[in-house]
């Protein structure tokens, strides 16, 4: 039937059949929050590069859980901002760590929210790459070694998920197979299995006090010139057992989004990365775009590719426009 007995705007003319018809929903449950926890006490220290965006001491970490709770957003990803750094990025492995006492404190007070961490070297290297460096690359295999003793060490402390986004290759298997000899077959693992080599994380340096020395990761991160290879990476990680994959950055990538999700049935998280967040904090300040009405645009339509969920910095600014 064509046109005019057929006349697509008859279910468009009034609210409720709107709503009826839709077939994206996006709600305060398919959030997740990104924290950054620092040293010390009562820190709310603002990222320059991120407006609305704090590094925290762990007690207004704890403050933050509890609004996010009231929020009805579950769930939080850690990223820790140490204090001193190291050539290997050991300091991430310590049992007493900033993540490792953050997690502690956030389950002793929490035990339901949600805590995924991140699991990378880059914030605790002194040249800020993401691995060990041997004969001036970024050494695969060694850096295995270091992420497997880290991810143990924060499930130790209580992380529900562990999130690898350092890219290196088997670092899926590596960290199962770790945490399956522990007895941590229950621990989910959330791989960045898609993640390009972006100017988008530009915001994210300075957020965590990356040395940005090296800012190039295009021996490790993809190239965004490609598209199939994320199909590699997916089936790799599938078959190292990843539970979930999180494709990263997400706005300029839903077409990688989409065609993961048509091609496997595995959940896949959607990162709304931090230049993503900080191009629309810029235009909103200039009064250019509504923010809160682009922000759900934004959001909708990384579920409308297929996100099962998002991981954003935009969760709490919105929350209150949600379910
Ligand atoms: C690496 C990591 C990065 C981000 C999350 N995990 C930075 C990078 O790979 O360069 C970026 C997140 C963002 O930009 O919001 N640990």
């Amino acid at each position: 039937m064509s046109y005019p007995k057929t006349r697509l705007r008859r279910l468009r003319y009034n609210k409720a059949i709107r709503d009826l018809v839709d077939d994206t929903n996006l709600s305060t449950t398919d959030l997740i929050y990104p924290i950054f926890v620092c040293e010390g006490k009562n820190i709310k220290k603002e990222i320059k590069s991120m407006p609305g965006q704090y590094q925290l001491s762990i007690d207004n970490v704890l403050k933050t859980c509890d609004e996010l709770v009231s929020k009805n957003i579950n769930s939080i990803i850690l990223f820790g901002i140490p204090s001193k750094k190291d050539e290997e990025g050991l300091v991430a492995i310590d049992n007493n760590g900033i993540v490792q006492r953050a997690i502690k404190e956030i389950k002793k007070k929490n035990k339901n929210i949600l805590v995924i961490v991140d699991v990378c070297n880059c914030q605790y290297t002194t040249h800020g790459h993401c691995g060990t460096i041997k004969d001036g690359d970024v050494d695969n295999d060694s850096t295995l070694k270091n992420l497997g003793s880290q991810a143990l060490s924060l499930v130790n402390a209580g992380a529900d998920v562990i999130a690898p986004s350092d890219m290196m290759d088997g670092r899926v298997k590596y960290i199962r197979d770790i945490l399956d000899k522990s007895n941590y077959h229950k621990i989910p693992i959330f791989s960045y299995s898609i993640k390009y080599a972006s100017s988008f994380y530009g915001p994210f340096r300075n957020a965590t006090d990356i040395s940005t020395n090296f800012t190039d990761r295009k021996t490790y991160q993809m190239s965004f010139k490609s598209s199939n290879e994320a199909l590699r990476e997916a089936e790799m990680d599938i078959k190292e057992g990843v539970d979930v994959i999180i494709i990263k950055p997400a706005l300029s990538y839903l077409d990688i989004l989409y065609k993961i999700k048509s091609k496997y049935n595995i959940p896949v998280i959607a990162y709304n990365v931090s230049g993503e967040y900080s191009m629309l904090k810029a235009a909103s300040e200039k009064k250019w775009i509504k923010s809160k009405e682009t922000i759900i645009e934004i959001l909708t339509s990384m579920k409308r590719a297929g996100a099962n969920a998002i991981i954003t910095y935009h969760a709490l600014e919105v929350s209150d426009y949600l379910n």
